[in-house]
């Protein structure tokens, strides 16, 4: 689905449960040349070298560079160094849990909602204004968002990151359309991360999907389903999608109440 020999860029490696890790191996599978970004090379060390699911082999195949996206010159150095890139992924996200989520959605922590804002949802024109200077021929980026028609409980200052995040997506998308530059946003069920275990209530956002999803969804397995979703959008099949945030959540996302027991 991808174009074979290319490279893609993957940004947002924390480890082998990092959605990105999923979209780098299958765009991997499918013949794409693979570079990873880690934030800094302390995480690298933590969280892949340490990591006791990946084997030394799986270590040694990674391609990985450090970028930390509210660095601008981090960003403008990575696309410098890596010559012509087919494809980028936006894997990124972060907001305090202990003021941005949680019970209560008003925090006098102003600081902690901009930091979420910079590093969650600015940061994707960070790297779009840096990547299309190595996208000469055109090419796509893919950003991860969570739904953002319905209110969840716990994800307060984060739902309105990822609001922010497809709005600077559509932005970009008619900027760069001219351009053959395509930026579209897929938009992912609950998945088993680090990111995602630290949203107090992940679980009952877990159960939420088993109530609610036409479509059976795992935390765990689908996110094979998402990523190869990721790669539809990477590759040409979906050249003339942009600025479109595309579900892959199983179609919990459209259903009004709990799905009925004759549905299930
Ligand atoms: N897991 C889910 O349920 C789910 C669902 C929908 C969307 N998403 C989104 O998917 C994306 C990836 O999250 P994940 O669930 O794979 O978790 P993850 O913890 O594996 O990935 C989050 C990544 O963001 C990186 N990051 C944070 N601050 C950064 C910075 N300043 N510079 C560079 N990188 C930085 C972290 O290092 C980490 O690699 C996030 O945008 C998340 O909101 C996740």
């Amino acid at each position: 689905m991808i174009e074979s020999g290319k490279t893609y860029v993957v940004m947002g490696l924390l480890d082998s449960d990092s959605i990105a890790y999923a979209i780098g191996e299958t765009v991997r599978e499918m013949g794409g040349n693979v570079i990873y970004t880690v934030q800094n090379e302390r995480m690298k060390r933590i969280f892949i070298d340490r990591s006791k699911k990946l084997t030394d082999e799986q270590k040694a195949a990674l391609q990985i560079e450090y970028c930390d996206v509210t660095v601008d010159d981090e960003v403008a150095r990575l696309f410098t160094k890596l010559g012509e890139v087919a494809g980028v992924v936006h894997s990124i996200g972060f907001a305090n849990p202990k003021t941005c989520l949680g019970e209560e959605f008003h925090t006098d922590a102003i600081d902690d909602i901009k930091q979420a804002l910079e590093i969650s949802s600015i940061s994707l024109a960070t790297v779009v204004r840096h990547a299309e200077k190595a996208m000469p021929s055109g090419g796509s980026i893919v950003t991860l968002t969570f739904d953002t028609r319905n209110i969840y409980p716990g994800y307060n200052w984060m739902g309105v990151c990822k609001a922010a995040l497809e709005a600077i997506m559509r932005g970009l998308a008619r900027r760069h359309g001219h351009q053959h530059i395509r930026i579209n946003a897929l938009s992912a069920g609950p998945l088993a991360t680090k990111a995602a275990t630290s949203i107090p209530g992940f679980s009952d956002l877990s159960s939420t999907w088993d109530r609610m999803s036409p479509i059976p969804w795992d935390t765990s397995s689908s996110k094979q389903d998402v990523a190869n979703v990721a790669a539809f959008l990477l590759g040409p099949y979906s050249r003339v999608i942009t600025g479109e945030t595309i579900h892959a959540d199983g179609g919990a996302t459209i259903i009004a109440g709990n799905l009925l027991d004759h549905e299930k």
